[in-house]
C-alpha cells in the first residue's frame, strides 16, 4: 500500500483515478482548489470505494474511511501555494507516521481557446504550479511523480499513429506549458539521482464511471466534443456543431483517439506500480487506444448505444484543429502492460449514464434532501 498525493484529484480524471487507487488498497490525499472540481465528486468516490464515514472536519478538510489515518483525505488548496502543499505533505492524520510515497499531478488548466486569451494564467497555474510542487516534493523527500501531459504536444501532424518520438510542436499556450513542464521534469530527473517520473500523454479522455455517479462536469459551455454531445443529448444544448466536413478523412470529419476515462485511470495505477517496482527512470508514454474515430462515428455510436437522435450541423473548421490524431500506444503496453479495454460503445453508454443521471453535473446534488455537503463536524 502506498500513500499517494493527487493534485487536482477532485476533477474529471483525478476523481476516477482516486477511485482506482482506493480500490487497489492505496491511501489517497487530494489537494484541489475546486476551480474545476467538486468535493461532491470525492464524496461519491468514497461511496463507490465502499469507504464509511465521509465527513467534513473543517471548512477546507474532508476525510473518509474508518480508522486512523483516514483512507481518503481532501484538502482545499492551491498548487502554487507552498503552504497548502506543505500542509498536504505534513497531514499526519492523513498518513500516520509515513510520508507521501508518490504524487500524481493532475491540477492544471486545459482549455486551448482560454489559454490564448489568458496566457499568463496558464503559465502561472501550469508551470509555476509544477515548480512549487517539485520544490515541495524536494522538501519532503518524495521523488516519484506521474504528470498529466497531453497529445497536444504533437501539434498538427499527418503522422498516424503518433509515437512518443514524434517531434514536439505545440501551437498554443496550453500546449507550451505542457511542453515546458515536461522539459523541466527531464531537467530535474537529470540533475538529481533517484527520481521516478512518468509523463503520460493523454489523447482524448471521455466517458464516465459505469455507475453514472462520477463523470465530467465542465464549467460553462463545454469546449470538447464528448461533453458537448452529452449536453445536446440531455437537451441542454440545441444541436452539435461539427467543426468541418471537408477534412481528408473517410467521412470528412475529424478523427481522434477517444479513450475511456476508466482505462486512463487504470493507466495511472499501472504507472504508479511500474515506477515503484523499477529502478529510478523517466518514462514518457502515450495513453490512447490506438484507434481513431471520426466525429460522425462518435455521434452514430452514441445514438445507437443509447437509442437517441442527436441533432447536428456541419459548420466551418475550428482554427488550430487537425484532421487526425491517433496514438501509437505500444510503449505503454511494453513498459507497464497497459492497454485500453473499453470500446466506443462503452464510452457512449457510460457517458450517457452519467449525463442523464446528473443533468446539472455535481451542482444541485447539495440541494437533494439529506445530501448536505456542509455539515461541519467538530474535530475530536
Ligand atoms: C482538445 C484540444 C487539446 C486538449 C484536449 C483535451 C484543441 C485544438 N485541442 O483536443 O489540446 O488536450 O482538447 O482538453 O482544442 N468537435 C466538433 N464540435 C465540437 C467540439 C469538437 O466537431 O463542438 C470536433 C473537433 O474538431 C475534433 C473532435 O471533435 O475533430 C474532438 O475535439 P475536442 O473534443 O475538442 O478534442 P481535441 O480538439 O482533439
Amino acid at each position: 500500500m502506498a500513500t499517494v498525493l493527487l493534485t487536482g484529484g477532485a476533477g474529471f480524471i483525478g476523481s476516477h483515478t482516486c477511485l482506482v487507487l482506493l480500490e487497489a488498497g492505496h491511501r489517497v490525499v487530494v489537494v484541489d482548489d475546486f476551480s474545476n472540481g467538486s468535493p461532491e465528486a470525492l464524496r461519491r468516490v468514497s461511496e463507490l470505494a465502499g469507504l464509511e464515514g465521509w465527513r467534513q472536519l473543517a471548512p477546507d478538510r474532508w476525510v473518509a474511511g474508518d480508522g486512523q489515518p483516514a483512507l481518503l483525505t481532501l484538502l482545499k488548496g492551491d498548487v502554487r501555494s507552498p503552504r497548502d502543499l506543505d500542509r498536504a505533505f505534513e497531514d499526519r492524520e492523513a498518513m500516520g507516521d509515513g510520508g507521501i510515497d508518490a504524487v500524481l499531478h493532475f491540477a492544471g488548466l486545459k482549455a486551448v481557446g482560454e489559454s490564448m486569451g489568458q496566457p499568463l494564467r496558464y503559465w502561472d497555474v501550469n508551470v509555476v504550479g509544477a515548480v512549487r510542487l517539485l520544490e515541495a516534493m524536494g522538501r519532503h523527500g518524495c521523488q516519484t511523480l506521474v504528470f498529466s501531459s497531453s497529445a497536444t504536444l504533437y501539434g498538427i501532424t499527418d503522422r498516424v499513429p503518433i509515437p512518443e518520438t514524434a517531434p514536439l510542436q505545440p501551437i498554443n499556450p496550453y500546449g507550451y506549458t505542457k511542453a515546458a513542464v515536461e522539459r523541466m521534469l527531464a531537467d530535474v530527473a537529470a540533475s538529481t539521482a533517484g527520481w521516478r517520473i512518468a509523463l503520460l500523454r493523454y489523447f482524448n479522455p471521455v466517458g464516465a464511471h459505469p455507475s453514472g455517479r462520477i463523470g465530467e462536469d465542465p464549467n460553462g459551455v463545454p469546449n470538447n466534443l464528448f461533453p458537448f454531445l452529452c449536453q445536446v443529448a440531455a437537451g441542454r444544448r440545441q444541436r452539435l456543431e461539427v467543426f468541418g466536413g471537408d477534412w481528408p478523412t473517410a467521412d470528412g470529419t475529424g478523427v481522434r483517439d477517444y479513450l475511456h476515462v476508466m482505462d486512463l485511470a487504470e493507466g495511472h495505477g499501472r504507472a504508479l506500480e511500474t515506477l515503484q517496482a523499477a529502478p529510478p527512470q523517466l518514462l514518457t508514454l502515450n495513453l490512447g487506444s490506438g484507434r481513431g474515430h471520426s466525429v460522425l462515428e462518435l455521434v452514430r455510436s452514441f445514438e445507437a448505444t443509447n437509442g437517441l437522435t442527436l441533432p447536428y450541423a456541419v459548420v466551418e473548421r475550428r482554427p488550430g484543429d487537425s484532421a487526425i490524431s491517433v496514438a501509437d500506444p505500444r510503449e505503454a503496453e511494453r513498459h507497464m502492460g497497459w492497454r485500453t479495454r473499453r470500446s466506443l460503445a462503452d464510452i457512449c453508454r457510460d457517458g450517457w449514464a452519467w449525463q442523464s443521471a446528473n443533468p446539472e453535473g455535481y451542482r444541485g446534488s447539495d440541494r437533494q434532501p439529506g445530501r448536505s455537503l456542509i455539515q461541519v463536524q467538530p474535530v475530536s
